[in-house]
């Protein structure tokens, strides 16, 4: 067990990335807090691994600072914190409309601001935290389509290098990961056409699976990485080289 009675929060935790993470991080005895939008299916993983289903749109601060109040209340204590909602609104720069460049900002960008900013008192108070931010490989290599998105990723990748320097020396880690293509139920919908040509640009010629980003959550949320602070770890299958 890496995680005996560490308290983890996990936003967007009942998405395809999320769900995964909860499952495995409660299987290696961790307390999960799915964080999610979606309240119901929040409850429903919550419930199967005996850990709490709370609703919270990461965007608005006064909600999560209501969930960091109820985790508080529950557990005591917040040891780690998983930024992993984040939404897509895509469109090229030409047509892309103000909403989908503020609304996906608001989640993906602000959503990691307030999320952190609201748990990493409890963590210094403790002394002791595990910050873990989703980025993408567009964040560095921007993606046709993805202006709003890609930004937000790349602003991951430099807020987890400046708490990394801030917080470093209080005891607290923070990392982030970098998925590339990643199997999920919306990737399962495209035309074998698309999905083979996805494949041919990944070194691995194959697209990754949920538990390869779970996986990487659990090593940077555990022990095994307490040498580790301000990385992005690409999850891509070698597409980014
Ligand atoms: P998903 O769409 O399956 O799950 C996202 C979850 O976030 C959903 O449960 C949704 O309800 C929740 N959510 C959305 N808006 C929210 C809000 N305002 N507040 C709280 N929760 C909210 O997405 P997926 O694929 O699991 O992605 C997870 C993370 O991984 C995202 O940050 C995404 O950008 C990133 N990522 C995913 C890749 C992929 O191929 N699936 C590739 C690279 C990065």
């Amino acid at each position: 067990m890496k995680l005996e009675g560490k308290v983890v929060i996990i936003t967007g935790g009942a998405g395809g990335l999320g769900k995964e993470a909860s499952l495995l991080f409660a299987s290696e005895g961790a307390h999960v807090v799915v964080a999610d939008y979606n309240k119901e299916a929040a409850e429903e993983i919550a419930n199967g691994v005996n850990g709490l289903g709370l609703a919270v749109d990461v965007s608005n601060r006064e909600q999560v600072d209501r969930l960091v109040n109820e985790v508080i209340d529950r557990y005591g204590k917040i040891d780690i914190l998983i930024n992993n909602a984040g939404i897509t609104m895509d469109s090229t720069l030409v047509k892309m409309n103000q909403e989908q460049w503020e609304h996906v900002i608001a989640i993906n960008q602000t959503g990691v601001f307030h999320c952190t900013q609201a748990v990493v008192p409890h963590m210094l108070q403790a002394g002791y935290g595990r910050i873990i931010n989703t980025s993408s490989i567009v964040g560095r290599m921007g993606n046709f389509g993805q202006t709003n998105y890609a930004a937000t990723k790349a602003a991951v990748i430099a807020m987890t290098q400046t708490w990394a320097k801030e917080l470093g020396r209080k005891g607290i880690n923070v990392n982030a990961v970098a998925p590339g293509f990643i199997m999920t139920p919306m990737t399962e919908k495209m035309p074998e056409k698309v999905l083979q040509g996805m494949k041919e640009k990944v070194s691995l010629q194959r697209l990754g699976t949920p538990r390869d980003i779970a996986n990487t959550y659990l090593f940077l949320a555990s022990d095994d990485s307490s040498y580790i602070n301000g990385a992005v770890i690409p999850v891509d299958g070698g597409l980014s080289i």
